[in-house]
């Protein structure tokens, strides 16, 4: 790629999750990161007053508009990586995939909507392949954790046994966290997509909805969706609210590198609840808050009055106290034909709460490598795990305190 102006532009510097990314940038850049980067976004005032207020000002602003394809052409040609938290994507991001594609410009973003990155790797992929674009989604909590921690055991099991492991469990031993007003508009806008548009519906129904065509079949199901005894967890499960997602990633990473966990691979995720009865208790009345926030959301009034008394609005999400005092915790399991009857387990931690607090130094990582380094993949629509790998299993715990570890 030609020298550009611009290693790394922010788009949506101004929202809620883009301001604690550009925080992220600026923590790098002021330890020694030879980063050159901007802010962008539509409105100057607003991104202006959020770097006065970081102590930033010297951060060049990019200005432009979501739905203006010129502009967002010209700022993809002024950079090597664009990293993008306007959300909804389905909504509001769109023409920025296609020019970054168009421009040779790498772009990352946070989405966690299937049915969008299913349209835009089938609208964009053959053109970032051709001008050297790596378009990479889900670059947030949804879903760096599953896509690495996956990959991280698969290399784990391959080191001690000399083959992977025939299936992956994710559980989800704890979360604390909360949602931000653009997570709930992107949640509310995927279900309104599902209930309008079969195609929509289709692609994240499908299990391997984001596997490439003619390799979307395998043995992986629905997602769960009712309490079940886990033996793996050794305890009750509940239904994974971003497992429809996550999933879809990890499958497609598995597609992506060739199938080398064997096609007969299988993935799942679900939450720990516990044993006996508390713990079904607990999976029970998880299965039931999931089940009514989908209706809700999916029923014009009940979904007003949600969200204009319950949720928090665009813009909003937790003050820094309660980010800080967030933390989660995964445990995978894998089961390998060459040691039946034991289990290979990894955890993955993360300091912060997993939407913002970590989803921010995850994606400020990922578009860091995107800007700075020279990855072993070529122009395409990657996941996580297959442009980053091993590059982001090493940053990731040294500089978003979020940690992969094999249990003895
Ligand atoms: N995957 C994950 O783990 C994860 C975690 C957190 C968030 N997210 C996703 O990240 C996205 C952002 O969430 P958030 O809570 O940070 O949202 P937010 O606070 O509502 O911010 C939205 C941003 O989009 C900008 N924007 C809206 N319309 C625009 C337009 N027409 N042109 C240019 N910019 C426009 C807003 O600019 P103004 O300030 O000018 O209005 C603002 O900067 C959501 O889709 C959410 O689902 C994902």
């Amino acid at each position: 790629m030609q020298t550009r102006e611009f290693d790394l532009i922010l788009w949506g510097a101004s929202g809620f999750t883009g301001r604690l990314v550009a925080e992220h940038l600026l923590r790098r850049t002021a330890a020694g990161l030879p980063l050159r980067w901007a802010v962008a976004g539509r409105n100057a005032g607003k991104l202006a007053a959020i770097l006065d207020e970081l102590g930033a000002s010297r951060v060049p602003i990019v200005l432009g508009d979501s739905h203006d394809p010129r502009a967002l052409a010209e700022l993809a040609r002024r950079t090597r990586a664009v990293c993008s938290t306007v959300g909804p994507y389905a909504l509001y991001g769109s023409e920025l995939v296609a020019a970054c594609a168009d421009q040779g410009t790498h772009y990352c973003d946070l989405t966690g909507e299937v049915h969008w990155m299913r349209r835009m790797i089938d609208a964009h992929e053959a053109r970032a392949r051709e001008t050297g674009a790596r378009l990479v989604h889900a670059c947030g909590f949804d879903s760096i954790p599953s896509d690495l921690g996956c990959f991280f055991l698969q290399r784990e099991a391959l080191a001690r046994y000399g083959q992977p492991c025939g299936s992956v469990k994710l559980f989800v031993t704890r979360m604390k966290g909360a949602f931000s007003g653009g997570t709930v508009a992107s949640i509310l806008n995927a279900l309104d997509a599902a209930r309008k548009d079969p195609a929509d519906r289709k692609a994240m129904g499908h299990p391997y909805g984001l596997n490439p065509p003619g390799e979307r079949k395998g043995p992986d199901g629905r997602d769960q969706s009712t309490p079940l005894k886990d033996a793996d967890a050794d305890c009750w499960t509940a239904p994974f609210v971003m497992a429809s997602v996550n999933t879809r990633i990890v499958r497609r990473t598995h597609a992506l590198l060739g199938w080398p966990w064997g096609k007969r691979f299988r993935y799942a995720e679900s939450v720990s609840t516990g044993p006996g009865l508390p713990g079904l208790a607990r999976a029970t009345a998880i299965t039931a808050a999931l089940g009514a926030f989908v209706a809700a959301g999916s029923i014009g009034p009940a979904r007003t009055v949600m969200n204009r008394l319950l949720l928090p609005q665009p813009g909003e999400g937790p003050d820094e106290a309660a980010r800080e005092a967030g933390n989660f915790e995964l445990r995978l399991v894998g089961r390998n034909p060459a040691a039946p009857g034991r289990r290979l387990v990894a955890r993955v931690t993360g300091r912060r709460d997993p939407g913002y607090g970590a989803t921010a130094r995850m994606l400020g990582e990922a578009a860091i490598c995107l800007a700075l380094e020279d990855l072993p993949v070529a122009g395409g629509s990657w996941t996580p795990a297959t442009a980053f790998g091993d590059l982001l299993l090493e940053r990731l715990p040294a500089h978003a305190d979020v940690g992969f570890a094999l249990e003895d």
